[in-house]
């Protein structure tokens, strides 16, 4: 071979594609990401403005003040934070850190993708737990655990299924596990839960050495372009991710805004009071429409459209595309009779409704 090429798994990966749009209608109405709805905090918008004067410096390696707000708002241990650009890259680094080649690490069936990309660019051996009724099971994970086994990755709740599992069954997985294996307890989505069955992961990783709770910035607080993350676990598991990590992953405009997003607890729970509000709306419109649909306790929802081609879930994308409207395909999941939905403003909603309610009367 007369040209450098990449290790073999990532030959075979392909890149992330997210639904962005290809339209010219100006306007779009994104509700593809599971972005947030309301937009950002202002006071996090506001604190961009002053940060022009240090563009030349870079940012701090680990942000004090990032830090002490995180642990102030959420009442945990700055000690045993890590931060980074999105918890995507939280993800990938736990990947390089723990995983050798030719080692296992466990993801469930309709799990973020995110987590067996990252397990193959490690060059590790990505091995798939089915779920049951598109929710994670405890069952199948724990048979799957072999003696190569070195990472867990479990979304809860995840996405794109919007499903969770219980605090005991969160509880019991950690309990069934051999103390060597590290569970990746990914809560992107838990600030919108409000189910009391539902544990975020952060008391889990006060009382385990082997659990990371991962959290991000991109979605309650409506800060996604900024790329901010953080992680929560033993401190000897974040000096390592720490050696692992870019020096500066974290840039000072995500730092101004993390800050004053933490400390805006007003727009945090008008957020979550909007997402419970037309997450409601949303499920009587689509049961009047007789689509059948995941019960979710995020801010997005999994559809499931009928197989006729004409009404299928490919034409519906199509269509309500051409209506100015985005919503995720979900073929790369393996779920191609679905579409995954955001909650986003109120206008938006009710657009995306009575278009799709145009769609099935075609
Ligand atoms: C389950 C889950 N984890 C992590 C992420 C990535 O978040 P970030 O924007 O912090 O990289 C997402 C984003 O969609 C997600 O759905």
């Amino acid at each position: 071979m007369d040209f450098p090429s990449p290790k073999p798994n990532i030959e075979k990966l392909h890149t992330y594609k997210p639904n962005f749009g290809k339209s010219k209608i100006n306007n779009l109405i994104r509700l593809s990401a599971n972005e947030s709805a309301l937009g950002a905090s202002l006071d996090a918008i506001k604190a961009l403005k002053i940060i022009s004067n240090d563009l030349n410096r870079y940012p701090p390696q680990v942000s004090d003040e990032l830090l002490s707000a995180i642990s102030k708002r959420y009442s945990l241990n700055k000690k045993k934070i890590i931060l980074g650009n999105g918890s995507d890259e939280l993800i990938s680094i736990l990947a390089q850190t723990f995983l050798d080649y030719n080692d296992e690490a466990i993801h469930t069936e309709f799990g973020f993708l995110q987590f067996p990309q990252a397990i193959s660019i490690a060059g590790a051996i990505g091995v798939v737990a089915n779920d049951v009724n598109h929710t994670a099971s405890v069952d199948n994970i724990l048979s799957k655990i072999s003696k190569k086994t070195k990472i867990i990755f479990l979304a809860n709740p995840n996405n794109p299924t919007g499903t969770f599992i219980s605090k005991n069954e969160v509880i019991r997985l950690l309990e069934s596990i051999p103390k060597n294996i590290l569970l990746v307890y990914d809560a992107a989505y838990s600030e919108f839960v409000v189910n009391n069955d539902y544990i975020d992961g952060s008391e889990l990783a006060e009382k385990y050495e082997n659990v990371i709770m991962l959290r991000t910035f991109s979605k309650l607080h409506g800060l996604a372009s900024l790329r901010l993350g953080w992680g929560y676990a033993s401190e000897n598991i974040i000096e390592n991710l720490m050696k692992v990590r870019g020096p500066f992953s974290v840039n000072a405009a995500a730092i101004l805004a993390g800050v004053a997003a933490l400390e805006d607890l007003e727009f945090q729970k008008k957020s979550v009071q909007h997402n419970l509000k037309w997450m409601s709306w949303l499920e009587t419109e689509l049961k009047s429409l007789n689509l059948d649909f995941q019960s979710s306790i995020t801010n997005f929802l999994l559809i499931k459209f009928p197989s006729e081609h004409n009404f299928s879930a490919e034409s519906a994308e199509s269509f309500l595309a051409s209506k100015g409207i985005l919503v995720r395909g979900m073929k790369v999941y393996g779920l191609s009779n679905y579409l995954r939905v955001s909650i986003g403003t109120e206008e938006d909603n009710i657009k995306f409704i009575n278009e799709l309610k145009t769609f099935f009367k075609k």
